[in-house]
C-alpha cells in the first residue's frame, strides 16, 4: 500500500478508533478494525522458536540453538536461514509479528539474558541479527529488534537507569539497532528500563536517531507492561502498548488527545505505523500473500542439527584427542548431570515447548549403534531443589495415563473444568468464566525413599497435600512487578514429607486466583538427598572401563534466565569436582559445557578437550554426536570472551546504585576491556579450532581509503593439517596515535573460507566505512580521523598474526561528518571536496570487488 493509501484509511478512521488500535486486544494480539480492512495482528516470542499464541505444554515447536550459539556460527547464511524457518513456523501458528532478534550485548557475562543475545561484539550482534531479520522478513512475518537500548542486564530491568556515555551508545550498543533498520526490519520493541534519565518507551532516542536519522517507518512496540505514563509515552515516538486490554492509554490517551495534550498527528502517525505493518505481514485488505515455506519440512530437523554443531566451539583439543574414530571403539562413558537431560533453552519469555529431545547420551547411543557399549554415570546426586514434576515419574488419577489432571474450581470447590496436561508447570491454565482456583493433581510415584521436598510455585493463597497431608498451605504476596516473574517463573513455597520408593502417592497443589497474582501455578519436587561420593565414584569407574569419556556439565534452570542476573559464573552442584575426578581418571577426558553464556572452566588445562554446546537446541545430542566422531566439524567461534576467573573480568556488575548502573567502561566492552586491562582470559572473542590447522601466510590491504571508506582486504591462509576444514578469518583495526579515544583493537569484519590438506584458500573481507569512523559528540556526527590504521588478521582477537596498514587521506570524502538533526554540525554545508557521511552507511558487504589497489603484508604482529 502506499503513503497515500495509508494516510486515506488513517483519514477514515475515527478518534476512538485510532485511539483504540494503539494498545493490545489481549496478551499477544492487537485489535481489529474491519470498518479499514484490518485483521488483528498476532505477536509471539521468541528467540529460539515460535511460542505462538499460547503458553501451553502441549503446544509444540522446533527450538533452534540459543542466540549465543548461532552467534558463535559466525555465518549469516546460516542465520538467515533459521530466519526462514522461524517465519514458517510463525505462519503456521498464526504468528504475524515474531519478537525477536534480541539485539542487545553481552555487556557482562553476569548478564541473565546473555543467552538470548548474541555476542560482547556491537558488529558481530549486528551482522547476525541484520541476518536473522532478512531470513524471517523474507518469509512474510516481522522480525522484532528488542530491547532498544541498553537492557544489557536484569537487575531492576523496569526501573534502572543506565547512564551511558554518547559515543559508547552510538559505537557499541545502538550500532545493532541501527543496523536492523538498514536491514528493513519491521518492528522495534522499546525496553523497560531507562538510558540517561529517560524511560525507553518515552525515551527521545525513539525519534532520534531512531525513526528521524535513521528513517525507521516501522512501528516502536513496547516491551511488555512498559508503557507507564499517557502523555509522555504517547508523546514520544513509542507506537503500540502491549499487552492489553486496559492499560494506561485507552482512554486517559484519547482524553489527552481531545484536551490537546497529545497531539493529533502523533496518533496518526502511530495508527499509519500500525497499518504499514499490517499491510507488509498480509493483515490489511487484501488477503495474506501466498507464503512458500524457505525450509521444506522435511528438511528442518536437519537444519537444526547443521545448526547446533556449527555454533559448538572447539576451545582445547590436546594431542588431537578429537575427533574419535569410532571404528576403534567397544565401550564409551557418557557422563554429567547434562548427559542425559541437557538444557536446550534459556529461561524466561523466549521458552518454547519442543516436540523431542535429543539428549548427548541418545545422540551417541544413536551414532554408534548396538556394536558400542555406551555406560552412562550423572555423576553427581540428583537435583536438590525442587523442579517442575515430569510425565516420567507422575500419573494423571482420572486416565491412569502419564501427566496431570488440571482443574478449575468455583469459590465453594466445585470443578468447572479438567484437561489432561503433560507438565506440573501450568504457566496457562484453561480460562473458564467463574474459576477460583486452579489445581493440579497427580499420583507420584516415588524413584527413591527418604525425604521428598514439594513445593508449588505461584503467587496469591497456594496449598500442596501429599496422600492427603497439608505440606504447604499460606498466602504467598507478589513481591515483585516484573511479568516474568509473575507470569512465567514464580518462586516456590515448599515442605518436605517422606514417601516411599515405589508408593504410588496423591499430590494436590492448589492455587487461588487472586487479583494481580499472574497466571503460572507450578507442582514441583525435590528427591531426598543422596550421598554425592557414590556418584562420583560411579563416574570414575565408567570412565575407567571406557575407551573414550565425554562429561556433559553446564548451568541450572536458576542460573540463566530471564529476570535475574547470575551472581555466580562457576558451574553449579559440584560438577568442578566432578570434570576433576573423571580427568585424573582418564587424562583424554573430553569435556563438553551447556551453559548459555560463560562459566569458569577451572580444569581446563587437566582434560584433553573442551567443547562449548552453548543451548544447542533440540537437535542437541546428534550434533555432539557428529562432531565427536568427526562427521562435521566444531565450527564455532566464540562470539564472547570467557574468562579464567570471576573476578578477572573488566566489565563485571550489573547492580544499579542509587538507580543508575554505570556503563564507565565506555568504548573498552568485552575483549577490547580485556586488551585494556592486559589480562589473558581463558579463551579470547573469536577463538575457536577446527579439525584441522591454518598458517595466516599473507595480507593484503589498499594504501588508501577512497570513495565511501570502505575498503577490501585479502588474506590468505593455508590448510596445513590432513583434514579439509573452515577458518572463520577475523579482520580487526587499530589506531596507534590518536587524537581520538579508541579501543585498543576493534572487530572490523571476517569471512569464511575452506581449503583442502596443503591447499590454500584467500578471504576477501569488505571493512565498511563505519568501522574507521567514530561518533564525534561534540559534533554530532560521524567523523573520520585521517592517517593511518593497522589492520590485523588472524583468529581471535588475541591471535593475530599479520598486520598491515590503510591510510584514510586528509582530504578524503569520507573525513567529512554526518549532522545530527538539529544540531549545527560542521557538515550542514559541505565544504569543498567533502561529501556528507550517509546515515545508512554501517553494512559492511563482503560481496564486493574493489578496484584499489593492493599493498601485501606478511609481517608479524603479535596480539595480546
Ligand atoms: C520480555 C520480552 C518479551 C515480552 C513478551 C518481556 O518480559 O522482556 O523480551 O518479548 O516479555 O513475552
Amino acid at each position: 500500500m502506499t503513503d497515500e493509501e495509508l494516510d486515506a484509511l488513517v483519514a477514515a478512521m475515527g478518534q476512538a478508533a485510532k485511539v483504540r488500535l494503539l494498545t493490545g486486544a489481549s496478551g499477544w494480539r492487537t485489535h481489529a478494525e474491519p470498518a479499514a480492512g484490518l485483521r488483528a495482528l498476532v505477536t509471539s516470542d521468541g528467540p529460539v522458536g515460535v511460542r505462538g499464541e499460547s503458553w501451553d505444554e502441549r503446544e509444540t515447536s522446533l527450538v533452534l540453538p540459543s542466540p549465543t550459539a548461532l552467534a558463535a556460527a559466525w555465518d549469516e547464511e546460516l542465520a538467515a536461514e533459521l530466519g526462514g524457518l522461524l517465519a514458517a513456523e510463525a505462519r503456521h501458528k498464526g504468528v504475524d509479528v515474531l519478537l525477536a532478534p534480541t539485539l542487545n550485548l553481552h555487556r557482562t557475562p553476569l548478564g541473565g539474558r546473555h543467552f538470548e543475545c548474541y555476542s560482547e561484539d556491537p558488529l558481530l550482534t549486528a551482522r547476525i541479527g541484520a541476518a536473522v531479520i532478512r531470513g524471517v522478513q523474507a518469509g512474510g512475518v516481522a522480525a522484532t529488534a528488542k530491547h532498544f537500548v541498553a537492557n544489557d542486564a536484569e537487575t531492576d530491568r523496569l526501573t534502572v537507569d543506565v547512564r551511558v556515555g554518547e559515543r559508547a551508545l552510538r559505537e557499541v550498543y545502538l550500532a545493532p539497532f541501527e543496523a536492523a533498520v538498514e536491514a528493513g526490519v519491521w518492528v522495534v520493541m522499546s525496553a523497560y528500563n531507562r538510558v540517561n534519565g529517560a524511560t525507553m518507551s518515552a525515551s527521545p532516542l525513539l525519534a532520534e536517531p531512531l525513526k528521524g536519522e535513521w528513517g525507521f517507518d516501522g512501528v516502536v512496540v513496547s516491551d511488555w507492561g512498559a508503557v507507564r505514563t499517557t502523555v509522555e509515552t504517547a508523546r514520544a515516538a513509542q507506537d503500540l502498548a502491549m499487552p492489553g486490554p486496559g492499560g494506561v492509554w485507552g482512554d486517559a490517551l484519547l482524553t489527552a488527545v481531545r484536551t490537546g495534550a497529545v497531539a493529533q498527528s502523533a496518533v496518526d502517525d502511530k495508527v499509519r505505523r500500525l497499518l504499514r505493518l499490517a499491510d507488509r505481514v498480509g493483515a490489511l485488505g487484501s488477503p495474506a500473500p501466498v507464503w512458500r515455506p524457505v525450509v521444506p519440512e522435511a528438511g528442518r530437523r536437519a537444519l537444526l542439527r547443521r545448526a547446533a554443531a556449527a555454533g559448538t566451539v572447539l576451545v582445547r583439543n590436546a594431542g588431537q584427542v578429537l575427533p574419535l574414530d569410532p571404528r576403534g571403539l567397544r565401550t564409551v562413558a557418557v557422563i554429567g548431570p547434562r548427559a542425559a537431560g541437557p538444557r536446550i533453552q534459556g529461561g524466561g519469555s523466549a521458552e518454547v515447548f519442543p516436540a523431542s529431545v535429543v539428549s548427548p547420551l541418545e545422540g551417541i547411543r544413536a551414532a554408534l549403534g548396538s556394536a558400542v557399549r555406551v555406560l552412562h554415570a550423572p555423576g553427581v546426586p540428583p537435583e536438590r531443589r525442587p523442579a517442575p514434576l515430569t510425565r516420567d515419574v507422575s500419573r494423571d488419577p482420572e486416565t491412569g495415563e502419564p501427566g496431570f489432571l488440571v482443574s478449575l474450581l468455583d469459590a465453594q470447590g466445585a470443578v468447572l473444568h479438567s484437561e489432561h496436561r503433560l507438565s506440573g508447570r501450568i504457566v496457562e491454565p484453561a480460562r473458564v468464566d467463574g474459576a477460583a482456583t486452579v489445581e493440579i493433581r497427580t499420583l507420584l510415584r516415588p524413584g527413591t525413599t527418604g525425604e521428598w521436598t514439594l513445593a508449588v510455585g505461584g503467587f496469591g493463597p497456594v496449598s500442596l497435600t501429599a496422600g492427603g497431608r497439608t505440606v504447604v498451605e499460606g498466602v504467598f504476596a507478589r513481591d515483585t512487578d516484573d511479568p516474568t516473574h509473575i507470569h512465567v517463573s514464580p518462586p516456590y513455597r515448599s515442605g518436605r514429607i517422606a514417601l516411599a520408593a515405589g508408593a504410588e502417592t496423591e499430590i494436590v497443589a492448589r492455587r487461588g486466583l487472586a487479583p494481580d497474582t499472574g497466571i503460572a501455578t507450578i507442582l514441583a519436587a525435590a528427591p531426598p538427598p543422596a550421598a554425592r561420593a557414590g556418584a562420583l565414584a560411579d563416574a570414575v569407574a565408567a570412565a575407567r572401563a571406557a575407551d573414550a569419556v565425554l562429561v556433559v556439565v553446564g548451568t541450572t534452570e536458576e542460573t540463566e534466565s530471564e529476570g535475574s542476573d547470575r551472581v555466580s559464573l562457576a558451574l553449579p552442584d559440584g560438577q568442578d569436582e566432578l570434570v576433576r575426578a573423571v580427568a585424573g581418571a582418564r587424562p583424554d577426558t573430553v569435556v563438553l559445557v551447556n551453559s548459555g553464556g560463560p562459566v569458569t572452566l577451572p580444569w581446563r588445562d587437566e582434560v584433553a578437550a573442551v567443547l562449548i554446546g552453548w543451548f544447542p537446541g533440540q537437535e542437541a545430542g546428534h550434533a555432539v554426536a557428529d562432531i565427536l566422531f568427526g562427521r562435521t566439524e566444531p565450527g564455532g567461534r566464540l562470539p564472547t570472551t570467557w574468562p579464567v576467573r570471576q573476578d578477572d573480568v573488566p566489565v563485571l556488575g550489573t547492580t544499579p546504585r542509587d538507580g543508575a548502573l554505570r556503563y564507565t567502561e565506555g568504548l573498552h566492552t568485552g575483549y577490547r576491556a580485556w586488551l585494556r586491562g592486559r589480562v589473558e582470559p581463558a579463551y579470547w572473542f573469536g577463538h575457536g579450532l577446527g579439525y584441522t590447522s591454518w598458517e595466516y601466510e599473507r595480507l593484503d590491504v589498499p594504501e588508501a581509503v577512497s570513495g565511501d571508506g570502505s575498503f577490501e582486504v585479502r588474506v590468505r591462509v593455508r590448510n596445513t593439517g590432513d583434514r579439509e576444514g573452515r577458518e572463520v578469518v577475523q579482520l580487526y583495526l587499530a589506531r596507534e596515535a590518536s587524537a581520538v579515544e579508541r579501543p585498543v583493537r576493534w572487530f572490523a569484519g571476517h569471512a569464511a573460507v575452506r581449503a583442502r590438506p596443503g591447499g590454500t584458500a584467500e578471504a576477501i573481507v569488505r571493512v565498511s566505512g563505519r568501522a574507521l569512523r567514530h561518533w564525534s559528540v561534540t559534533e554530532g556526527c560521524w567523523r573520520v580521523e585521517p592517517g593511518a590504521f593497522t589492520v590485523y588478521a588472524g583468529r581471535s582477537a588475541g591471535d593475530l598474526p599479520l598486520g598491515a596498514e590503510v591510510t584514510v587521506p586528509v582530504a578524503a570524502p569520507m573525513a567529512s561528518a554526518l549532522r545530527r538533526p538539529g544540531s549545527p554540525g560542521p557538515a550542514a554545508a559541505a565544504r569543498p571536496g567533502q561529501a556528507r557521511i550517509r546515515a545508512s552507511d554501517h553494512s559492511p558487504r563482503t560481496d564486493g570487488r574493489g578496484s584499489d589497489r593492493l599493498r601485501g603484508g606478511t609481517g608479524r604482529l603479535s596480539g595480546a
